[in-house]
């Protein structure tokens, strides 16, 4: 009896799905996890592509946990990918860019490749001239994630972990990082970083995802207008390292207070410019006050209308215009990727700053807890 009604209850559903008119059941979303390959060592690598019920598509490797593709419609719905990568987990083994990666466990610059905490230098893999950039020569975009399909309310999760050994690029104490993408169906991708160690250190997690909100092979970056929420920026020396100073953007090519293309003054015959080769400088973010999470940055796309905001509630952001791309990588569809073909919005504590008294402090002490929120906002406008 208890089969029966089951049965055609079951019938009836079928019924309903297939007499249903076309579009009206409510669509919702899912994730789908596939093989994207192994590693030179023979560990399975996976692909999850999230989807939420708008149809917005984010793939994301366990391998350095990074963004492999991101589909996003444009103002009249049409869907492109606007993040750069790579076809095959090979490309993500060899890349030198940090495509869509997760960085860590210091992302951005220590100057001289060291630190100290309590009086004890600790002394890092030097990857960047004499420094250590992103976490070192073997950082969080080269590491295999443990990978989760977590429940989420509204969109689709995918929790990774990694556990980061003591000693691990010269960093001291075991660090256990946790980082969920949750893609909402309010067309966010958003990044949940955080962590606990057993031993004082440092951490600065981010993400590495290189934007070219026309899609791929449009060209470069230069005519997206900017918005970055920042009064000062943090001026850098030659090799990259803040000096120290909080400088006012008034004045500077760096104004981004008003909406500007990335391009307008990118060539202009100014000293950071040189030094950076283009932007490739640390924002200070003009945090709202009270507000747990604060808009850092807005790009807009003129010919498709894709729009991207950046929320975070760190108090900085790396933003970078992909200089050193040299078109060498082979990258998705067999695209190259040319000089300035994208841009980069990486939030984070300010570079250098186990070294900077006067930064705000990246320090982390055994029995708390790190944990930032970043979120990616996908809109358009006319
Ligand atoms: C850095 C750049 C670097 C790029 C790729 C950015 O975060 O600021 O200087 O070239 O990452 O490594």
């Amino acid at each position: 009896m208890k089969r029966l009604i089951m049965l055609s209850a079951f019938t009836g559903a079928m019924l309903m799905t297939t007499l249903a008119p076309l579009g009206a059941t409510p669509k919702s979303g899912s994730t789908e996890k596939k093989p994207f390959g192994k590693t030179p060592d023979g560990q399975p690598i996976d692909l999850y592509v999230l989807t939420n019920k708008n149809g917005v598509e984010a793939a994301i490797t366990n391998y350095g946990g990074a963004v492999v593709s991101l589909k996003v419609p444009d103002r009249n719905g049409k869907f492109a990918d606007v993040v750069l990568g790579y076809d095959s987990l090979d490309g993500y083994v060899n890349d030198k860019s940090y495509f869509g990666a997760i960085v860590g466990r210091y992302g951005n610059r220590i100057g001289h490749a060291q630190f100290s905490l309590d009086g004890k230098t600790y002394t890092l893999a030097k990857n960047n001239g004499e420094n250590s950039l992103h976490g070192g020569i073997k950082g969080f975009n080269k590491a295999v994630w443990a990978a989760k399909e977590l429940p989420a309310k509204n969109g689709q999760s995918l929790e990774l972990t990694y556990p980061s050994k003591e000693g691990e690029e010269g960093f001291p104490g075991n660090l256990h990082v946790r980082v969920v993408y949750t893609l909402t169906d309010s067309n966010e991708l958003k990044i949940e970083y955080s962590a606990t160690t057993d031993k004082k250190t440092v951490v600065n997690l981010t993400n590495h995802s290189y934007f070219n909100l026309a899609g791929p092979g449009s060209g470069d970056i230069l005519g997206h207008q900017l918005v970055i929420e920042a009064d000062k920026f943090t001026p850098v020396d030659a090799s990259l390292i803040p000096t120290g100073e909080l400088r006012d953007v008034q004045g500077t090519p760096l104004d981004f207070r008003k909406a500007t293309a990335i391009g307008a003054r990118i060539d202009q015959d100014d000293e950071q410019l040189k030094l950076g080769h283009g932007y490739d400088h640390n924002f200070v973010l003009r945090r709202a006050a009270g507000a747990p999470i604060s808009l850092a940055a807005r790009v807009v796309e003129p010919n498709t209308g894709r729009v991207l905001e950046v929320w975070t509630t760190e108090p900085g952001v790396q933003f970078y215009t992909g200089n050193f791309l040299d078109g060498t990588a082979r990258g998705k569809g067999g695209l190259t990727y040319a000089r300035r073909s994208a841009f980069c919005l990486e939030t984070q504590h300010f570079p250098d700053s186990p070294n900077q008294p006067k930064f705000p402090s990246v320090v982390l002490n055994p029995g708390e807890k790190y944990s930032t929120t970043t979120t990616y906002k996908f809109t358009t406008e006319k």
